[in-house]
């Protein structure tokens, strides 16, 4: 990013800000930056991407995470959006094996319904780190390859992957990749619709810099809805964030978005969806 011929104060703007490429590469040059996403998991890895992290208090707080996690039975780690919504039990069912789904429900019951003021305060970045062992391209957490790419297919009706194995790792992937804690202005990063932006104040922003969706070639919210329902969304809130994307087409507007004929698409395998 060229800062030539930009104030020292210049605020910079990506309305459809995705992982946070551009409010994170702004801050850590000491630029505002402010992102805007629809998408719940877009504005999560943004906000993770573009704010100081203290690798320290994060390693310890996935300590106490997993400690609570595994001290968690698993008939008192409850999930009332999942355990209340047939929908979104049953896409979990189908999409994740026994053993993930129960190291999932009880690090989420731990990250969402009750974390401890430790957990808490690293909660975004630890949420980033097990998002990553979900959204991916080949199976991980689930039983699906190519949910990274929105096009999630199930080719596994088993799966040994050990998440609570997995996250250390994952968490120094996601800490390295952030890097210097020090970022002098930590983006902002609105649920905005890039559409209306009624939270950015006209002539607010001096340099708007996008890679805008692929219209409906790329539903994000496909792959990205696997590891929202395990943070707290249902099936009808991904609806509804997907209904909201550029290129979403008016069936999926009136319907929410992925509907029925996503599911039944995502049931099919590689070579009959096409
Ligand atoms: C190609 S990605 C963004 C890449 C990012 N701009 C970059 O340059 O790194 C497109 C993003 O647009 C977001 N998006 C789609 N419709 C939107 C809307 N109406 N308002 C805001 N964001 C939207 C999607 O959720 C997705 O994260």
């Amino acid at each position: 990013m060229c800062q030539e011929g930009l104030r020292a104060d210049a605020v910079v703007l990506d309305p459809m800000c995705g992982s946070g490429m551009v409010p994170g590469m702004a801050a850590r040059r000491g630029m505002r930056s402010i992102g805007c996403d629809i998408d719940t998991l877009a504005r999560l890895i943004s906000g993770v991407n573009s704010k100081p992290v203290d690798p320290d208090a994060a390693r310890a707080a996935l300590g106490d995470l997993m400690k609570a996690a595994a001290a968690t039975p698993p008939d008192r780690a409850d999930l009332p959006w999942i355990d209340g919504c047939g929908e979104t039990r049953k896409r979990l069912e189908f999409w994740f094996a026994p053993m993930q789904r129960d190291q999932l429900r009880r690090l989420f019951h731990q990250l969402v319904t009750k974390p401890l003021l430790a957990i808490d305060a690293c909660s975004d970045v630890l949420k980033v780190a097990v998002s990553r062992l979900i959204v991916t391209k080949t199976p991980k957490a689930s039983l699906a390859a190519d949910t990274a790419r929105s096009r999630p297919h199930r080719v596994l009706t088993e799966n040994t992957f050990d998440v609570k194995q997995a996250l250390p790792g994952s968490l120094d992937h996601v800490l390295r990749v952030i890097g210097s804690p020090d970022i002098p202005h930590p983006a902002e990063i609105l649920a905005e619709d890039a559409r209306d932006m009624a939270g950015v104040p006209d002539g607010a922003v001096d340099l708007i810099i996008t890679s805008p969706p692929y219209l409906n070639a790329i539903n994000y919210m496909r792959g990205h809805r696997l590891s929202l329902h395990w943070m707290g969304y249902t099936a009808s809130d991904c609806r509804k964030m997907a209904g909201r994307c550029v290129g979403a087409t008016a069936k999926a507007c009136s319907t929410g978005g992925a509907g029925p004929l996503d599911e039944t698409l995502d049931r099919l395998p590689l070579g009959d969806r096409r």
